[in-house]
């Protein structure tokens, strides 16, 4: 397995579990999800987790999951090697694991006195791989394990706190976003 094939099922694995937050970013607002509820003295989760945000992650990236798999036949030709191809749990559990770990990243840093919208780093790049990883794992062990290898894992903990980094440094450059992390 070479470098280019490891990156490139790691970016294909993990895409319905990196749209979410960006699809969370552009519908976000409206209730949120801890009901503007307090625990010792700050909000259980803030502002910036939503129901919508939430809902609207997982649909996008359930739907992205099965977009995926109905051009891997061609992607997987056109490549020369095997794409991943989704099972129903990951649809769901990949997109969804990524915005609980994104919650529990907000519970975390709340605890830790930060408002809404400050960083934490680490914690801001990984709650996603932590989430969608661990409930996929959870949910669809042997999927897992038959998919990706230890080198894809270690990509995908290379890669995405850099990709976390340029699509925020884009949302806060086209406006979605009011801070660049
Ligand atoms: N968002 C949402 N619902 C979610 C996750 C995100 O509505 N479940 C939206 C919110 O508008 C949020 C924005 O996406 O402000 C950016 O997400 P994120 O960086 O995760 O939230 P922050 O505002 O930075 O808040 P926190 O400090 O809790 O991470
Ligand atoms: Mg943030």
């Amino acid at each position: 397995m070479g470098p280019v094939e490891i990156v490139v099922i790691a970016l294909w694995f993990m895409l319905p579990a990196y749209i979410p937050n960006n699809v969370a970013v552009l519908v976000g607002g409206g209730p949120p999800i801890d009901g503007g509820r307090h625990y010792r003295g700050s909000r259980l989760l803030g502002d910036g987790k939503t129901w919508r945000g939430l809902f609207g992650g997982v649909v996008a990236g359930f739907l992205l999951a099965l977009a995926l798999n109905a051009i891997e036949p061609t992607a997987t030709a056109s490549v020369g090697f095997d794409l991943p191809r989704f099972s129903m749990t990951a649809m769901i559990s990949l997109p969804l694991g990524a915005l609980l770990g994104d919650i529990g990243a907000s519970f975390i840093k709340r605890r830790l006195g930060a408002e809404r919208g400050a960083s934490m780093p680490g914690l801001d790049q990984l709650d996603l791989v932590v989430g969608s990883l661990g409930l996929t794992a959870l949910f669809s062990w042997g999927w897992v394990t038959a998919t990706i290898n230890l080198w894809i894992l270690l990509a995908i903990l290379l890669i995405t706190p850099l990709l976390h980094l340029i699509t925020n440094w884009i949302a806060y450059l086209i406006g979605v976003k009011d801070v660049p992390w």
